[in-house]
């Protein structure tokens, strides 16, 4: 892989203030998909296809699903996989996740999208990830914010930062799923889909 374009698809990300994936994040991503050999990845959330290409990096065997609502940023995400020559192993769809329908079945499903809607995704998509899969949920710590809302000053905001604490609270207790809160980059959530023959509690 081209290190030093994947470096300028990073350095334009940011540049141009793209939401993508912190350092420390994508460090544990990537350790994760190796160590658990994930290989079928859906992704909510492309934005420039930064995240897709490093989890692609992990190994010849991983390929992605992405969905990017957004048409520039899915239009950048197109040019910069072809820049990678990953155009076959990253498909990238211009629609909205909250509609999207797939028969599909996934090792892992990375949420990165519309983060106050996470519960409707997860439910939307749990149909389509294999039993012993998992669910990422990037940026639960959400700058602080879901711990401490003190801070937030629209009610916009307040609302949404009060969905996804409510979110995290349901999955941590869902008994179809066992979940742990990973404290890197922005958080992370990973909740395995218990299969049949796990114990259950
Ligand atoms: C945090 S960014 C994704 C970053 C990317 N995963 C990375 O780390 O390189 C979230 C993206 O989700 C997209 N998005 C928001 N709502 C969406 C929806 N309903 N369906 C699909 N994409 C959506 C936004 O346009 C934005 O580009």
């Amino acid at each position: 892989m081209d290190s030093r374009i994947l470096e300028e698809i990073k350095r334009r990300a940011l540049e141009d203030s793209v939401p993508i994936i912190e350092d420390d994040g994508l460090d544990f991503m990537v350790q994760f998909i190796e160590n658990q050999h994930i290989q079928r990845i859906l992704e909510i959330g492309t934005a420039v296809g930064y995240s897709s290409i490093c989890f692609c990096n992990v190994s010849e065997d991983v390929t992605v699903l992405s969905i990017e609502k957004d048409e520039d940023r899915y239009r950048q995400a197109v040019e910069n996989i072809r820049a990678m020559n990953l155009e076959d192993r990253i498909t990238v769809v211009n629609g909205d996740a909250r509609e999207y329908e797939t028969e599909e079945m996934f090792d892992m499903i990375f949420l990165d999208g519309p983060k106050a809607h996470n519960a409707e995704l997860m439910a939307r998509y749990e149909k389509n990830l294999r039993n012993g899969g998992f669910f990422a949920v990037d940026d639960v710590y959400f700058h602080g914010y879901v711990d401490n809302p003190a801070p937030i000053r629209t009610r916009r905001m307040r609302a949404m930062v009060r969905k996804m604490a409510r979110f995290q609270d349901e999955l941590m207790n869902d008994p179809r799923y066992e979940t742990t809160y990973i404290r890197t980059g922005d958080g992370i959530l990973i909740a395995r889909k218990r299969s049949d023959t796990d114990e259950q509690g």
